[in-house]
């Protein structure tokens, strides 16, 4: 049987649901999954108390889980705790749901091009907690419930080098997936147990169709580039013909170079194009900031066991979160090769047409000035050209119409078609298009 693909009008309800109507949640259900894992692991009835209470519980009988600070943002990085027996219980907590939300976008990526199988074959490569496979799971599990009768089913291989975590992560997934009657059926649950090294081979006749990578390059103690690359080409051997790779990184600095240059070699190397979030991905363009090299960061809601932690460490829990990704293809689509088509000029074309009017579509690549400024200024790429030759947007308060609003809803990733806007050409080698009140604009999700 055709393994079709999900109906991308119950992808746009959920993108609605989870995107567009305030800061992104991570799911309650699984958050007291994961507290009564750690509360059971120090012999706690996790029944006793709602999460904060039992948190509190935690901290007076076991001192230790309340010393064993993590690297909380602010908190200072301390060695001593990542090598503490404590220091993936508190990861359990802290970077579970962090890291959960950054997956999101990806699988909405995908999903709204109908490149998101209804029968997902998934490897997760550094599983931890099972981060990334949760994410999968729950987003199937949400479309599932929009889309009764479709016949989605998830197979899940974990991979990880230590076992300890595979045992969390596998019961994680279990009892999420006990907590919600929905139509989506998990077929296989798998875990492998391996230290991944440049020799590794991966399985390939199970032939996976989505394979995601969470931050596994910078953190794995791989040694150097070179084993990281090779490692990732190997990743790159087991994905299936129609496969997507998503690999998710922090937005750090030296994190985004290593994802760059691991792109670099996947585009160069193997037969894999890059998807999303633009086909030249880049860091901040426009700000040039060196601080913040994330290609996206969104509002979020703190879970309880994230405040707790913070008023633990006496710092703020941020309501903001940043992060990079790349998600790669082997069948050379792009991201915006789903939207209409119409008599667009790619950006590679663009030093002909200096000094007249455009239409151009592209991904927006960054956001400089949000909608509540008097100016909006956003980049896009559409892929045709690499490197530092982009365009910005530019939307000044007096040219605001109904034809070119849309604009203020742009948001990083969002695909944008602009129609009838002059072509500039500002510094060496950017490109300015000043909107007019005449120019129309659609952003896609
Ligand atoms: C930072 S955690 C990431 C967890 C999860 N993927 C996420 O995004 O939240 C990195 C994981 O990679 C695993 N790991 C590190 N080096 C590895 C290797 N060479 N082979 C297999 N697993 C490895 C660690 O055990 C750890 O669970």
């Amino acid at each position: 049987m055709k393994n079709q693909a999900v109906d991308r009008n119950h992808v746009l309800s959920l993108y609605r649901q989870l995107v567009t109507t305030g800061p992104a949640e991570f799911p309650v259900e699984l958050e007291k999954i994961a507290v009564a894992r750690v509360c059971r692991a120090y012999g706690l009835d996790p029944l006793e108390a709602e999460v904060p209470g039992r948190l509190d519980m935690l901290a007076s009988r076991r001192p230790r889980f309340k010393k064993g600070r993590l690297n909380l943002p602010g908190a200072g990085p301390s060695e001593k705790t990542v090598a503490s027996d404590v220091y993936w219980d508190l990861s359990l907590l802290y970077h579970l749901p962090t890291n959960f939300l950054k997956l999101r976008r990806p699988l909405f990526d995908l999903a709204l091009q109908g490149l998101l199988p209804a029968h997902v074959r998934l490897l997760d490569v550094g599983t931890g907690t099972g981060t990334m496979a949760l994410c999968v799971l729950d987003f199937y599990r949400r479309l599932a419930e929009l889309s009764p009768g479709t016949g989605f089913r998830i197979d899940i291989y974990l991979l990880d080098q230590n076992p300890v975590l595979l045992k969390t992560a596998r019961y994680l997934i279990e009892n999420y997936r006990r907590s919600y009657l929905t139509g989506l059926e998990v077929g296989r649950l798998e875990t492998i147990h391996k230290t991944v090294t440049p020799r590794t081979r991966f399985i390939r006749s199970i032939g996976f169709n989505l394979i995601t990578v969470g931050h596994f390059i910078n953190q794995a103690e791989l040694p150097g580039l070179k084993a990281q690359r090779r490692i990732l080409t190997q990743i790159a051997n087991a994905l299936s013909e129609d496969g997507s790779l998503v690999l998710i990184e922090a937005p750090d600095p030296a994190e985004a170079t290593s994802l760059q240059i691991i792109k670099e070699h996947l585009t160069s190397a193997t037969s894999l194009n890059v998807y999303a979030p633009c086909a030249y991905f880049q860091r901040r363009v426009l700000t040039g900031s060196t601080r913040n090299h994330s290609f996206d960061t969104f509002d979020w809601q703190p879970p309880l066991s994230i405040q707790w932690l913070h008023r633990q460490a006496g710092t703020p829990s941020p309501d903001r979160l940043g992060y990079t990704y790349l998600v790669f293809r082997r069948d050379g689509r792009v991201k915006y090769t789903g939207i209409p088509t119409g008599d667009y000029l790619p950006l590679s074309h663009f030093p002909s047409f200096v000094g007249q009017r455009v239409n151009l579509m592209g991904t927006v690549c960054s956001v400089a000035d949000r909608s509540g400024s008097e100016l909006v200024r956003l980049t896009l790429c559409d892929g045709s050209v690499c490197s530092h030759n982009y365009s910005v947007l530019v939307l000044s308060g007096q040219e605001r119409s109904e034809l070119n609003q849309g604009l203020l809803t742009a948001r990083t990733g969002n695909l944008v078609q602009v129609q009838n806007v002059p072509l500039m050409k500002q510094k060496c080698p950017r490109y300015h298009l000043p909107l007019q009140h005449d120019t129309r604009v659609t952003v896609w999700p």
